[in-house]
C-alpha cells in the first residue's frame, strides 16, 4: 500500500456528515438503540426480547407499482450475486435497470427488508466507489446507464458488483458458486442451493441462524478443499461472507405475531432466490427471477438489522466455527490454507485474540475496505473522481462506525497477501447474467 491512501483517513473528514444517511435519521436512532440493546445476540433465542408485530407498518407490498416485473437481461438490465437487491429490483423497490444511487439502495432496503442506514450506507457507499461511479452502482455487471459520467467522466468502466470477487464479493457463498471454481461468482449453483434448501427441509421446513451457520461451516470447508485460490479475506470473508448467510434468515423470514422476530420456511426462501418447485418436488431456478413473495412481512420498525446487531451474529457463528476468522487463503492449490498474522497486517491495532473482542471485529472489516479501495478502484472504478470518492467513503465509514468507537486503524500493510493467488491476482473480472 502506498503512503498516499492514508492521507484519505483524517479527523477532519469526520465532520463532513454523508448526506445520503442524514436523510434518514429515524433510522439512524433505530441504529443507535439496537447498539444500545446489549442482549442483542440472545434474541433468536429469547422470545421476550422480539420486536413488537404491526401487521400494517410490515408488510411490503407487491401489486400495483410493486408488481413483478422480470428483468430484460437482453436489453441490458442488470441483475447479480445478491437475491435481495435482485428482488428489489425486480419489484420496482430499485430502478429496474439495475442501477442505482445510494438513496435508492438506502430507501429500498428499509422499506423492503428493515436494513438499517448505518449498514446500507456503507454497503452503498463502498458498491459505489469500488464497483461504481462513485454515485451510482450496479447490482450486476458493467451497464450503459452507470458509464461514469455522473462522476464528470472517467477512463475506465465501472464492473458493478458481479464483477467485485474478492473486493466486495467473496468466495464461500451460500448459493452462488466461487469465481475460480465455476467460472463465475453471481450464478446460482443449483448444487449448493439444493443442499441448502433440503437442510431446512430435514429441518421441518425451518431455515434458522444454527442452520445457515452450519451450512456455512460446509460452504468454507468445500472451499478450502476444492478451489486453489480460496481466499478468506479481512472485509469479503470476515464481513461479507457471514452476511451473505445471516442475511437470509434475519431479512428473508417471514414476521408475524407468532414469530415476530421471523420465520423462513422453503416457499419464501425458493421465492427470494428466483426458484420454483415443480410438480415432482424438483427445483428449476430462473435467474434474475428473485420475487418478494405475496402476502409477507419485514423487519419490525425500530428493530432494523444494523451493524452491531451482524457484528452479534457473525461472532455468535465464529463462536461455533474459530475458522470463520481465519484471514488468508490457499496458495495455489487446494487445501493449503495458510492464515496471515492480523498484528502485520494493521500495524498491530488488531490482533487474531483481539478481533473478536468488542466492538473489533466490524471495525477491522470495515476500516479495511477503506483501506482497500484506493487499489481496487485502479482495476474497476472511478479514476477520475477517486479524490472526492474515497472522501466520500471515508466519511460514510465514519458516520457507520460512529457508535463504535473504533481503534484507530491508520495503515495497512497487505504484503501478505501476495501469497494467494486469490488476492494477488484481483483483476477486472465482469460479469452479468
Ligand atoms: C446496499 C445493500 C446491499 C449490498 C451492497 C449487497 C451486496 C451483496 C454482494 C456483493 C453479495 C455477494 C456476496 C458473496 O459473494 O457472497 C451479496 C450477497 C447476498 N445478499 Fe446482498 N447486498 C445488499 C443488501 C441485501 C439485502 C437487503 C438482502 C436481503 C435479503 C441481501 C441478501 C443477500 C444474500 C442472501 C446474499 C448471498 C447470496 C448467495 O450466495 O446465496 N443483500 N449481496
Ligand atoms: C407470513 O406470515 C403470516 C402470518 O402467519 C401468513 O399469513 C403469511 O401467509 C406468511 N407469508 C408468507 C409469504 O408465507
Amino acid at each position: 500500500m502506498k503512503q498516499v491512501h492514508l492521507s484519505y483517513v483524517g479527523a477532519t473528514l469526520l465532520s463532513i456528515f454523508a448526506p445520503e444517511v442524514a436523510a434518514f435519521p429515524g433510522v439512524l436512532e433505530a441504529a443507535t438503540r439496537a447498539k444500545a440493546d446489549r442482549h442483542i445476540v440472545g434474541r433468536q433465542e429469547a422470545p421476550d426480547l422480539n420486536p413488537t408485530f404491526n401487521e400494517k407498518l410490515q408488510h411490503v407490498s407487491t401489486t400495483g407499482e410493486h408488481a413483478f416485473v422480470a428483468p430484460n437481461l437482453a436489453a441490458g438490465d442488470q441483475r447479480g450475486p445478491c437475491p435481495g437487491l435482485n428482488a428489489m429490483a425486480n419489484h420496482g423497490y430499485l430502478p429496474h435497470n439495475g442501477v442505482g444511487s445510494h438513496t435508492d439502495f438506502i430507501k429500498g432496503t428499509f422499506d423492503v427488508f428493515g436494513m438499517s442506514a448505518d449498514l446500507s450506507g456503507f454497503l452503498t457507499v463502498l458498491g459505489g466507489t469500488i464497483d461504481g461511479d462513485g454515485l451510482t452502482w450496479s447490482i450486476g455487471g458493467p451497464s450503459k446507464a452507470n458509464s461514469g459520467i455522473s462522476s464528470g467522466g472517467l477512463l475506465g468502466v465501472p464492473q458493478g458488483i458481479s464483477g467485485s470477487h474478492n473486493k466486495y464479493e467473496s468466495d464461500a457463498s451460500p448459493s452462488r458458486g466461487d469465481l475460480y471454481l465455476d467460472g463465475n461468482d453471481f450464478t446460482l449453483q443449483m448444487d449448493q442451493y439444493q443442499q441448502l434448501y433440503d437442510a431446512g427441509q430435514a429441518n421441518g421446513d425451518v431455515y434458522d441462524l444454527p442452520l445457515l451457520t452450519d451450512f456455512r461451516s460446509q460452504r468454507f470447508d468445500h472451499s478450502v478443499q476444492n478451489n486453489p485460490y480460496f481466499f478468506n479475506g479481512p472485509f469479503t470473508g470476515v464481513l461479507v461472507q457471514p452476511a451473505a448467510y445471516t442475511f437470509i434468515y434475519r431479512f428473508m423470514s417471514n414476521k408475524s405475531a407468532e414469530y415476530p422476530a421471523g420465520r423462513l420456511n422453503g416457499d419464501v426462501l425458493n421465492s427470494f432466490f428466483g426458484v420454483t418447485k415443480n410438480a415432482d418436488g424438483s427445483l428449476t431456478h430462473s435467474p434474475g427471477h428473485e420475487r418478494i413473495p405475496d402476502n409477507w412481512y419485514k423487519r419490525a420498525v425500530g428493530d432494523e438489522y444494523s451493524i452491531p446487531f451482524l457484528q452479534a451474529d457473525t461472532l455468535l457463528a465464529a463462536a461455533k466455527y474459530p475458522k470463520f476468522l481465519n484471514i488468508g487463503g490457499n496458495t495455489g492449490t487446494p487445501n493449503s490454507f495458510a492464515g496471515v498474522n492480523a498484528e502485520d497486517l494493521t500495524g498491530g491495532v488488531y490482533n487474531s485474540r483481539s478481533l473478536a473482542e468488542g466492538n473489533n471485529l466490524a471495525c477491522f472489516a470495515m476500516q479495511f475496505a477503506v483501506q482497500a479501495s484506493p487499489d481496487i478502484i485502479q482495476c474497476s472504478g472511478v479514476l477520475n473522481g477517486i479524490t472526492s470518492a474515497m472522501q466520500r467513503l471515508t466519511s460514510q465509514a465514519a458516520t457507520s462506525l460512529s457508535a463504535l468507537s473504533c481503534p484507530q486503524l491508520t495503515k495497512i500493510d497487505d504484503d501478505q497477501f501476495k501469497q494467494f493467488p486469490g488476492y494477488a491476482n484481483l483483476d477486472c473480472k465482469t460479469g452479468t447474467y
